[in-house]
Order: structure tokens, then sequence, then C-alpha cells
């Protein structure tokens, strides 16, 4: 095999090599059907003819019939017969569109999570796609930038059992011979979300050890489970660009981790590090960028157009493009590309497969235990006998897939109207749009009014418009519109019981609407069949049972702030005494207005005191840690226990409280469990200053309870060695 790949190899001209680095998009590629304008950095590529024959891969084409016509086009035309890798951005979803990721995880539910991996990947396959550029795993603490809708949120822990999760479900076991899969790319590497105060693209400045103990353990969780390719940053990394940054992508992912797949470069990144100052022109930016070790350069010519040169002229070596060729080749291999360069892509198997009533289940189910259930004065669960006025900017609109959802249908998405439709009768429904997104007129008003005139309750669809998340969404007042804080005063004067239902891709701050409605409900973009499953939990028809993996900020002055935070030397112990020389804001709560982990159900659930085996801990053995709960409302429920660790005093400051482990219980109403969680010596290792890995002899806090704020602390020693 390996035999083959070499044999291509020495058959490659130099040009050749260097073209197999280059990925395109499909507008590039003759037969391809996309309306793609070739703009901004595509425009001056200076990509001739000759180089699209040779180009290894291609990005952003999806359709069988498609994706057939293009491999088969440049079979005929490349000279040695190579396939493309044809790749795209199967985010959370396919056709069939899953909530964002983010709200993915507010679900911790790993075993669905891997599911909705599995059927994007079966839907993008038989679509012709092979590789997802998928999952993206930076951990997120700023509300303000707009990407924390693809992560799955703050904690390294959970991002990374989450990272574990989706690359099974979209590599499965077998590549190479179970064509419903498609390759994954872990991204952004590395940092990209500490960007400086939240704006897209910005600088990340980190210390090596806030690095390693925080934002590098999900990409390494996601290959570590054989994760085949990883994309880079648009960041800095310790003042290098990652796409340029040799320590961070040489030294530690290829050499200290072993990774030996396919690294490619983010959209136009190497041509980036011009504008980032670290390359003078495009031949320096191609040639740090092939020095760090990046193979794939995608959408800019740095490489096409310099590494003959630099090779020629014995500034580069030549075994550094034949390596990253290698592994391109390999990856093609793997994929059973030579064997069957159509792989997956089967019009008919297309139209019986994607955006299948199967599938559209399993997002309806995944929408219903995303959502978080905020706040409930006794208004929720609807009575099928109340009059509703559903009013606002979502009632009726198709725009909840969230952002990276570009082959999902606006137009076939399950709005909420759909939802109350299929649970009232029209005679007990009135709708009104109430404002738009961003305005509100007087005359929408007064049709809000009407409606509401007529209600028991009023629910209000309000949110943010898909774009103002996702890639170059940054915000920098993460309130709801003016104009929907605006209709939300209005309303609040009718005096009537008020239930809000949101759509974003962030955390927002929610004054004018938390305190104003009797219940809130975010639903994030929870996909395709959204207003299916908000009615399905407004009605109780399902229980809400998921809990936030990103905190909610009291404003935005606040950000970042999120549980596993560390305790300072001046820690306010009391909230409530006025004392001045501590760290804290005089005009805001240190906490967050909803810490991690929190959630609401219908039912009330109660948690007794965490009960500990030992009161120490020795290497090799593990401690017991057990918390009875006990459903004490009405309605059967899916109870997650949370567990977290403190360690009291390390090397290095430790956070207040560690995710470390969750365990979903059922209870039916008045029953009550016993969960219990294995706590053993290596869950406690943390990087120390001289960024070794290990844990100390002494004290920790253990915890238990149902979010990170809202728990019962045990204690114990970790003894490693006698006499400590
Ligand atoms: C994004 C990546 C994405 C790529 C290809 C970039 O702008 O940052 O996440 O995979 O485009 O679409």
């Amino acid at each position: 095999m390996e035999q083959q790949l070499n044999s291509y190899l020495q058959n490659m001209t130099l040009e050749e090599k260097v073209d197999q680095l280059l990925q395109l998009v499909g507008a590039f590629f003759e037969d391809a059907e996309t309306d793609g304008q070739i703009t901004g950095p595509m425009a001056s590529l200076g990509i001739t003819e000759e180089t699209v024959r040779n180009v290894g891969s291609v990005l952003g084409i999806a359709g069988a019939e498609e994706a057939i016509r293009v491999q088969q086009a440049h079979l005929g035309k490349n000279r040695l017969g190579i396939p493309l890798l044809i790749m795209a951005d199967i985010v959370h979803g396919f056709k069939t569109i899953f909530p964002i990721p983010l709200a993915i995880g507010c679900s911790w539910n790993v075993q669905l999570a891997e599911e909705s991996a599995t059927i994007a990947a079966k839907e993008a396959s038989v679509s012709g796609v092979h590789v997802t550029f998928a999952p993206m795993v930076d951990l997120v603490r700023d509300p303000r930038w707009g990407r924390v809708m693809e992560s799955t949120g703050e904690d390294p822990y959970l991002n990374s059992v989450f990272a574990r999760a989706f690359v099974r479900g979209f590599q499965g076991k077998d590549l190479t011979n179970d064509t419903d899969r498609v390759a994954a790319c872990v991204k952004h590497f590395a940092a990209y979300g500490a960007g400086e105060g939240g704006r897209d693209y910005n600088t990340v400045d980190l210390s090596a050890w806030q690095l390693r103990e925080y934002y590098l353990p999900s990409y390494k969780a996601a290959l570590d489970e054989g994760c085949e390719m990883v994309m880079t940053s648009f960041n800095t990394v310790e003042g290098v660009a990652a796409t340029g940054n040799k320590r961070l992508m040489r030294d530690l992912l290829r050499d200290e981790w072993g990774f030996d797949g396919v690294l490619i470069s983010d959209w136009a990144a190497i041509k980036e590090l011009i504008p980032h100052g670290i390359a003078e022109d495009e031949r320096e930016a191609a040639q740090k960028a092939l020095l760090a070790g990046v193979d794939i350069e995608m959408m800019t010519s740095c490489y096409n157009g310099h590494l003959p040169e630099l090779v020629r002229s014995g500034q580069l070596d030549e075994a550094l493009v034949d390596e990253a060729v290698m592994r391109i080749l390999k990856l093609k291999q793997k994929l059973g590309l030579f064997d069957n360069p159509l792989r997956g892509a089967d019009p008919e198997r297309e139209r019986e497969v994607v955006f299948c009533e199967a599938h559209r289940a399993v997002a309806k189910e995944l929408a219903i235990k995303s959502c978080v259930l905020l706040k409930n004065d006794s208004v929720l669960p609807l009575n099928r006998s109340q009059h509703i006025a559903l009013i606002g900017p979502f009632a009726e609109s198709g725009d909840i897939l969230g952002s990276w959802s570009w082959s999902g249908s606006q137009e076939e998405a399950i709005q909420v109207i759909d939802g109350f439709k299929s649970k009232i009768s029209s005679s007990l429904l009135s709708v009104a749009t109430g404002c738009s997104i961003d305005e509100i007129s007087e005359e929408q008003y007064a049709e809000a009014l009407q409606a509401a005139s007529q209600a028991e309750v009023i629910v209000l669809a309000l949110g943010e418009r898909s774009d103002m998340s996702g890639e170059a969404g940054s915000r920098s007042d993460i309130r709801l519109p003016q104009a929907q804080l605006e209709l939300v005063k209005r309303l609040k004067t009718l005096n009537k019981p008020m239930v809000a239902v949101l759509f974003n891709g962030r955390p927002l701050d929610l004054h004018g609407v938390i305190e104003e409605a009797d219940a809130v409900l975010e639903a994030w973009f929870p996909g395709g069949e959204g207003g299916a499953a908000i009615a399905d939990l407004l009605y109780g028809d399902a229980e809400p049972t998921g809990r936030l993996t990103m905190s909610f900020p009291q404003s935005v002055g606040q950000v970042p702030v999120y549980y596993n935070h560390f305790n300072t030397g001046r820690p306010q112990l009391d909230p409530n005494t006025k004392e001045r020389y501590v760290s804290q804001y005089l005009d805001v709560p240190n906490e967050p207005l909803f810490p991690f982990g929190y959630g609401l159900s219908y039912t009330k659930i109660a948690y007794d005191s965490v009960q500990l085996s030992s009161d120490t801990l020795t290497p090799g053995q593990a401690l017991t840690v057990k918390v009875r709960v006990t459903n004490t409302g009405t309605r059967p429920v899916e109870e997650t226990v949370q567990f977290y660790v403190r360690d009291i005093s390390g090397d290095t400051v430790r956070p207040m409280k560690e995710l470390k482990d969750f365990r979903k219980v059922l209870l039916a109403p008045g029953e009550s469990q016993e969960v219990e969680f294995a706590l053993t010596e290596p869950q406690l290792r943390y990087h120390h200053a001289d960024l070794s890995f290990d844990s100390d002899s002494g004290e920790f806090a253990v915890f238990t309870g149902p979010n990170s704020r809202d728990t019962t602390e045990g204690r114990f020693r970790l003894v490693k060695e006698t006499g400590k």
C-alpha cells in the first residue's frame, strides 16, 4: 500500500506535489455547480488550469451528482489519476439540521451527540463529501464572540467528552470500508476561543500553562479518538500566528503529541501571516507555514506560487513537501479513494437517506434535550385549554437553524407557530410579529396588542438573527436588540403571564426579559425540528432537561465569567458585606446570572449531602463519592447529576470547581436513587508551573449537585507518600 503511494510520489513533478497541497472551492472546477463569487484573496490567486488539474482537494461542494461530475472530470484530466478529497463544513447536520453545538453541549447527552454526527456523516457521504471540518472544540468563555455557538462550552472536560463523541460519530470504526462515514477535522488549533475582547480573528495571548490546562485538552481528546485531520486557527498563540507557529504545530502537535495526519490551514490563513506581521510576503508566508507543518493551504496560493522556487533555491527541503504530500495521499487511501474515487456519493441513496424521517426524529429529540429552562414561575407547562398569543420575530421564522447550516433549508424548518398549531386549535391561537429583529413600528405593536388582548398567556419568541452569531458575528452589547426589549416592556403592562422563548447563538445579557417574563426557555438555534421540540416542551409533552455549558453573565462587563475560575488572594466571601478591598465589582455581583450546569425541569429534584467512602485516597485506589437524589415532584425526569472537585492547595492556583464526571438518572415521581462516582488519582492531575502533569498530596473538596453552584461538599486527602 505504502509502496503504491511512494510510486505516486516518485512520479510527481515538484509542481504536481505542490498543487496537491492546494485546496480550492468548487467554483474552480469545471462542471461544478456553485454560484460562489470569486472575491477577496481568491480573485488574485493566479491559479492556472494546469494547477486546477493537479489540485489535491476541494471544499464546499455537496450533492452526489455534482460530486461525481467533479471527481470524474478531475480524474479524466489529472495526469496520474489521483482523486480529489472533497471537504465541507458539516458542523451540526447536513440537510437534517441539529441544534447548534453549544445547544448540543447543553443536552449533556453524549450518545445523542454521537448519533447526530453519525447521521450528519451519512447524509454528507452519500452526497459526496469525504471530510468534514468539524468538530470545533475551542474552549469558550466570552459570549461576545459569535463563534461560541460552534463550541460545546466553557469546560475542558465536557468539551473533551463531546469532542470524542463527535469524532466517533463522524468517523465510525472503519473509514475505509464504512462509506457512510467521513473523516473528521478538529479545529481551530489552537485557542481560537480566547480572542481578546471577544472580537473574531483577534489576538490570543495565553500562558503556556493556561493553554495546556484549559485550551488544549479538547483537541487532544479528538486526536486520541483517532481524528484524521486538524485545522489551524486564525489567531496568534504566544505571539506567533498559529498557521506559521512551528512551536505549536511541529513541536507540540506533531512531535510531542505524535499527530501524523493532515494539517490544513484555515481559510486564507497562510496568506494572513502577512497582515499578522510575521511574514513580509507570500513567499515567506509559504516558507513559515510549511516549516510549521501545515500540509494543505486553503484558498490562497502562497504554496502554489512559491514552494517550487523555495525548494529549487535550496531554502526549503523537498522532503518537507514530500512529507505533506504523503499525508494527503495516505488520507485518500484511508478513505478508499484510490479504489473507489466516488466513495459514498450515490444520487439514489441520497434521495432516500438525506433528510429522512428517522434522521429528523433524532434532530427533534436532540432539540428537546438541548433547550434550557432558565425560569419558571408556575406558568409552564402550558395547558391545552389556554388561549395563547404567540408574538415576536421568531413566531413565524425559519431562521432557527443557526450558523453553519448551509445545506439545510429554512423553508422546511418546523417553525414555532407550526409547533403551536400541532398542540391547540387555531381558535385558541393569536399570532403577531410584534417587531422585527431590530425595529418596532406602531403598527406591529398594535397588532401585538390585539393578539395579546384575547390571550390568557403571552408566548414571546425572541432572539438574535442567526447571522448575529457565528463567524465574524461578534457583538459588544449582548442584550436582545432594543426593539424586542421595547416590545417586552410594553406587553408587560398588560399584566398577563408571559413566557419568553429565546433563539440565540450565545449566552445573552438577559436584562429586560428575565425579570419581566414569568418563564424563560433558552432554545438556542434548535435546528430544523425546533418548533416541534419547543411546543412539546412548553406543553409538557417533554420535560426540559438541558443544562447550561456556558455561564450567562449578569452584564457584559463581567465577561469573561466562568465557573472554573480561581479564588484570588482576596476572594469575596460574603457578597452582602460592603468590605472594599476584595476582588469584586461595585455594581454587579461576582456570580453570573445563571451558572454553568444550570437548568430547571418541571419537577423538583432533592439532593442529599454528598457521601465519601473514605477520607483519604491513595494512588491505585478509588474513592467512591455517592449522592442520593429524589424526584419530589409529580413528573418523571432525566436528571444530570454533576460531580466537581477542588484541589485546595496546589503547585499552581487551582479552580474553585472542576467538573470531573456526570451521570444521567431517570427518576419516576417520588423515586430516589443513589448515584455513585469513582474518583481516582489520575483525575486529580494538572499542569504544574513547570508544565509537568501530576497530582499533589493534600486536601481536596468534592461537590455534587444539579449545577456548579448549588452543591454540597465533602473533603478528603490525597496521600501519595506516607507521612504527607
Ligand atoms: C472558518 C472555518 C471553516 C472554513 C471553511 C473558515 O472561515 O473559520 O471554521 O472550516 O472557513 O469553510
